[in-house]
């Protein structure tokens, strides 16, 4: 990775992720894994989880250079979340992968992702170092295609604009 990036750490950005955050909580099963997990909010708020990162925001639990290659056993977790941060990786798919390496059969990778119309207005004014603007189910579905997930819910919220998606691990 050549940038460090930082997330936004303005009023807009705390109550973004305040949000996100806590739709994605009630869906958790501990003990679970948060992948990119900036404040680490899931944590606090939920317990029983592991917030790792490539930048420490100051409550990391566990600093990685990519998650291309997690510092977990097989089938350790019940849940593994990518909240609001898959579209920054360099590469999705190898992180989804190494996801459900780390998943307990019946475990759920639970992630949240921006409409890709609306990922490519935002970023052009924040956060311009992610690499996608976001993901649409049918390149989600690619992504999952050569691990062992099977898609099983989506929802939206933030009026429509983000997505909720849940995958079971086989
Ligand atoms: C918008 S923040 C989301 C943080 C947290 N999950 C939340 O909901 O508040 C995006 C996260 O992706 C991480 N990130 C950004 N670029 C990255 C990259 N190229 N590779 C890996 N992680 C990256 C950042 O460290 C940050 O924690």
């Amino acid at each position: 990775m050549t940038q460090v990036p930082k997330s936004a750490q303005d009023i807009i950005g705390f109550w973004l992720a305040g949000w996100r955050n806590n739709k994605v909580a009630k869906e958790i099963r501990q003990p679970f894994l948060d992948i990119a997990c900036g404040d680490n909010i899931l944590s606090e708020i939920v317990g029983g989880g592991f917030g790792i990162d490539v930048v420490n925001y100051g409550s990391v639990d566990v600093l990685v250079k990519n998650f291309e290659k997690l510092p977990f056993k097989e089938s350790s977790f019940n849940s593994v979340t990518i909240v609001a941060s898959l579209n920054y990786f360099d590469r999705p798919q190898k992180v989804i992968l190494e996801s459900a390496r780390v998943l307990k059969p019946g475990g759920t990778l639970i992630l949240t992702l921006l409409n890709p119309l609306i990922g490519m207005l935002w970023h052009v004014f924040r956060e311009s170092w992610a690499k996608y603007p976001g993901f649409s189910y049918k390149q989600l579905q690619a992504f999952i295609r050569d691990a062992d997930l099977i898609f099983t819910r989506r929802s939206h919220f933030m009026m429509g604009m983000n997505n909720l998606y849940i995958y079971t691990r086989l």
